[in-house]
């Protein structure tokens, strides 16, 4: 015997005037003497549920007067049209069964602290805001992948145990490995996706990937989601462009499919309507002149001497000049990771860009043309202070028909906070790991 519902309320309009059976959870209940209304939650979406007294027996009546919030339950009635009924439907119960009850839910319909939320965030996900959010997080990894598999990428699964750093050292989550020493949870699955490159030509990971970052930033997680392309004979310019057109399908996907989440979360739409390609670009160079020139229009934004990388106020000073993201590019090679080709023009400043999104939400991608020159990378690894012998399976891809090539690294939480409009990264992941939480 099942006892799965025989309709969802996402696709309820289906069965206008037809009998069928739901089952979620109680978002919401209000009495008017012989009327009960239930807010029916099925994680498709919420529909009212209208108990006339006339209509049901005494006990199904009972059973819905004593019903809670986040009672879980089973209903059978008809479904009716209705204009003023948010979703345009409501059903009209005749059977109605309580599947498991919820008495004193933590979470009730008021104000609760940001501290009460995170120490509930297994419950609250139910809420109607946190739903919206974890749907179009959903959303956008599904159109991230999608899209890439559409352009002929194969989708390359990097490990998450690893043996090297290759974000720097100073931010390694370490574990014993058994007798073979140290392991590192991965930063990025960059430098295996870069064998897959030389496999199949056009390759991503997507995963988990590990910061042991101190900082309490609304930006930073110890523990983010991370989608990786790398490309087979491309230039930083082709990196850029391949960029451009990712960001654009994955945000034109979410207005086109999860338009009642953003609405939900009253995000203004406009913003990311514009977000098509092309993306302007500014050097690094441009931008120091720019923050020189704009001293005092964003707090904290001081001019910085060459050299220097950007904070936050920065970022969010030079994205304001635009309408739409906009790269940074050719950053001082010092700054960056090792495996960065350097300008042939000026060796100081790298092939690489950081793109960063417009009001404020700062760098959602990370990415650069790679060094491929055999000789380079190795002198590249040793001045970075990086065990060379550590580093050979990476310097063969260099030895055995090397290609110049460039990929990226998209931040899922980054790009979430920016689409969905939310200031604080520990809303866009369903159980954030940060510097002073683990629990749940
Ligand atoms: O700029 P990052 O460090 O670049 C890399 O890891 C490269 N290996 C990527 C590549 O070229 N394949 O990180 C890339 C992106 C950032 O732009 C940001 O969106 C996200 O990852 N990110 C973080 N997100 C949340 N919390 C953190 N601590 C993050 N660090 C990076
Ligand atoms: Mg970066």
């Amino acid at each position: 015997m099942s006892m799965l519902p025989t309709a969802s309320v996402a696709t309820i309009g289906a069965h206008e005037g037809e009998q069928v059976s739901l089952a979620g959870w109680v978002y919401n209940k209000t009495e008017k003497g012989k009327l009960i209304f239930i807010q029916l939650r099925d994680g498709s979406g919420t529909i009212q549920c209208v108990l006339f007294k006339k209509n049901v027996s005494e006990a199904t009546f009972a059973r819905a007067q004593a019903l809670t919030q986040e009672a879980s339950l089973r209903v059978t009635g008809s479904v009716r049209a209705d204009a003023r009924a948010p979703g345009g439907f409501e059903l009209d119960v005749q059977e109605l069964e309580l599947v498991g009850p919820s008495p004193d839910y933590p979470i009730a319909p008021k104000e609760h602290g940001i501290e009460f939320l995170m120490e509930h965030r297994h419950l609250w996900v139910r809420s109607s805001r946190q739903h919206a959010l974890l749907r179009v997080r959903a959303e956008v990894i599904a159109a991230a992948q999608e899209w890439l598999n559409s352009q002929g990428f194969v989708r390359f699964d990097t490990p998450i145990l690893t043996a090297t750093a290759a974000e720097g050292t100073t931010n390694l989550f370490a574990t014993d490995y058994f007798d073979l020493g140290k392991a590192y949870l991965a930063q990025t699955g960059q430098l295996y996706v870069e064998a897959g490159m030389m496999a199949f030509g056009k390759v991503y990971c997507f995963g988990p990937t590990f910061r042991a970052e101190k900082s309490k930033t609304r930006r930073h997680l110890t523990e983010f989601w991370m989608i990786e392309p790398e490309v087979a004979f491309a230039t930083h310019a082709d990196n850029l462009a391949l960029q451009e057109q990712f960001v654009s399908a994955i945000v034109q996907r979410v207005l086109e499919r999860r338009a009642d989440d953003l609405q939900i979360l009253g995000r203004d739409t406009t913003v990311l309507e514009r977000c098509v390609p092309p993306f302007p670009r500014i050097s690094y160079d441009e931008a120091l002149e720019l923050i020189a020139a704009q001293q005092g229009v964003v707090e904290g934004a001081e001019p910085l001497p060459w050299g220097e990388d950007f904070g936050a106020p920065h970022e969010h000073l030079i994205a304001s000049q635009y309408d739409r993201p906009v790269f940074v590019e050719r950053y001082p090679a010092a700054i960056k990771a090792f495996y960065m080709e350097p300008d042939p023009q000026r060796p100081e400043v790298a092939l690489c860009a950081d793109l960063l999104a417009p009001e404020g939400y700062g760098e959602i991608i990370g990415g650069s043309q790679r060094i491929h020159d055999a000789a380079l990378l190795e002198r590249r690894i040793v001045e970075y202070g990086l065990n060379l012998a550590d580093y050979q399976w990476y310097m063969d891809l260099r030895r055995y028909g090397s290609v110049p090539h460039s990929g990226f690294g998209m931040g899922i939480e980054r790009a979430v906070c920016w689409i969905t409009g939310t200031r604080h990264i520990r809303e866009a992941i369903p159980f954030p790991r940060m510097l002073y939480r683990i629990y749940p």
